[in-house]
């Protein structure tokens, strides 16, 4: 048998699953973890809880599917994007990982700019601009805050390189994970010199770029017996959750672009080039498949503001509960509109310190009127996202959907009326690691590359159409939505003040 795992160290729990050649799903787990917010803006976890996550999971999963120790080839790695892994000379990590949804370092985003010549300068050199959830900003505040840590730190990893290092012993990235460290050239797909010049930054702190589908290493003996492996198991280069949701969904070509509705929400669009937005307000990352790369709008706050409407209310009120009530209120919700930037927000407004808001109650709101005004917030943060993408030339003929929020077909159709374009839901929508799988199994030759791997196991079930009216009444509604940020911007620096 040849059996491939993907693991997604995810920002709310680990996924694990196992895939045959066929690309068929024989059994998945996952375990959750917290996250921590020790102070305003942070967001901390502890590798630790991820490597024991890690280490249940694939167990549970072999259990499940009864594997023998040699069925699993190969396992394929995703994770939570940006976040920091700060390690010692003897690979001890020194303090908490710092997050994606960290909003720490906004001083140090303007010292890279400066340091890299301006914001132009900068995005000449990685293709983005600096944003307080990359990773390079978080290592510079650890320069400036904690000196001590800082000089203690050999090695910066990623979450999921930090689960390939104890997995392996192997210190690497991929390319995509990579791209979002603020450190990578991207054109090239290697490290920027340069960059790392102007910072003052070590390269020996970055461990080694692969393509996603190269083999990074092999499973140590004591892994191995731990998790009723082989040492023979290779671990592939794998992809930050973006990039492999994107590969598990087959949004490989241009044309065909995603949407994800995780905690955070994702417009992700392929390219055969490394296209850039000059204000940086869309990511250029590389793509999974070898010489593409794709750009990448984020709001921070998708179904984590779903999630976060239903704790206000009480845990009973569980996610699709709320959702139904929310097909009650009419498109518009009766003139209600929020804004979903409940931990600040990074694409198109790059601004930490801007807020959630419900704005437009009135004594007629209900609780359906508030759901329904929520998940369109969310979802014109997506357009958001679209417009700009389109305003910079890139074709998106078609949709395809994931993430916890895509499972509902309400929410799946307000995409499909406010982006205007198909949304098509997939068999395996199992997001990132069911991607990281199929990378693992391009690395050990069951396919012959990526686009081919992904034309034969990926399907579609489910497609919606826009529904015009609605479309040309979100149309109409777009514009004010835009407006409320801007109105509302210099309100949310004041109370950040306060
Ligand atoms: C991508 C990003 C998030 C995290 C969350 O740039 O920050 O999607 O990867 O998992």
């Amino acid at each position: 048998m040849s059996i491939y795992l993907g693991i997604d160290i995810g920002t709310s729990g680990t996924k694990t699953l196992a895939i045959d050649a066929a690309g068929q799903i024989l059994a998945q787990a996952s375990a959750s973890y917290p996250c921590r917010r020790p102070q305003p803006l942070w967001s901390e976890q502890d590798p630790e809880d991820w490597w024991r996550a890690t280490v249940k999971t694939v167990r549970q999963v072999i259990k499940k599917a009864k594997l023998q120790r040699s069925d699993v080839r190969g396992i394929g790695l995703s994770g939570q994007m940006h976040g920091a892994v700060f390690l010692d000379k003897r690979d001890q990590v020194i303090r908490p990982a710092m997050l994606w949804n960290d909003q720490r370092t906004a001083a140090e985003c303007e010292e890279i700019e400066q340091l890299a010549g301006g914001r132009k300068g900068l995005v000449k050199l990685v293709a983005n601009r600096a944003l307080t959830g990359f990773t390079a900003p978080k290592i510079l505040w650890l320069r400036n805050h904690e000196p001590r840590n800082f000089a203690k730190t050999t090695r910066v990893l990623l979450p999921k390189d930090e689960i390939r290092r104890r997995l392996t012993g192997e210190l690497a990235t991929e390319v995509t994970d990579a791209s979002g460290m603020l450190l990578l050239d991207v054109a090239k797909r290697k490290w920027s010199k340069s960059l790392l010049a102007k910072l003052e930054l070590d390269r020996s702190l970055l461990p080694e770029v692969y393509e996603s589908d190269e083999v990074t290493g092999r499973l140590t003996a004591t892994v191995a017996k731990r998790l009723g492996l082989s040492t023979d198991c290779v671990v592939v280069g794998g992809a930050g959750d973006c990039a492999a949701g994107a590969i598990g969904m087959g949004v490989v070509k241009s044309g065909v672009v995603s949407t994800s509705l995780g905690t955070s929400g994702v417009l992700f669009v392929p390219s055969d080039t490394p296209k850039v937005d000059p204000e940086g307000r869309l990511h250029t990352f590389c793509h999974a498949v070898r010489g593409k790369w794709h750009m990448m709008g984020v709001t921070l706050s998708a179904a984590g503001s779903l999630d976060w409407f239903a704790q206000v209310l009480g845990k009973k009120r569980n996610f699709e509960k709320l959702v139904a009530e929310a097909a009650n209120s009419r498109p518009g919700a009766g003139g209600l509109f929020f804004l979903p930037y409940l931990s600040g927000e990074r694409t198109p407004h790059a601004d930490p310190l801007a807020r959630g808001a419900f704005i437009g109650l009135t004594l007629a709101s209900s609780r359906s009127d508030l759901t329904r005004a929520l998940l369109e917030g969310v979802t014109y943060s997506l357009r958001d996202c679209l417009e700009i993408a389109q305003e910079l030339g890139v074709t998106a003929r078609r949709i395809r959907t994931t993430g916890g929020g895509a499972k509902s077909p309400f929410w799946r159709q307000m995409q499909a009326n406010m982006l205007g374009k198909r949304v098509a839901r997939m068999a395996a929508d199992e997001g990132p690691a069911f991607g990281a799988a199929l990378l693992a199994a391009v690395g050990c030759g069951e396919y012959k590359n990526i686009v081919e791997a992904c034309g034969a196991t990926i399907q579609i079930v489910d497609e919606c159409t826009p529904h015009a009216p609605t479309k040309r009444f979100y149309d109409r509604a777009m514009p004010i939505y835009q407006q409320l940020y801007q109105s509302l911007r210099g309100d949310f620096q004041a109370m950040a003040e306060l």
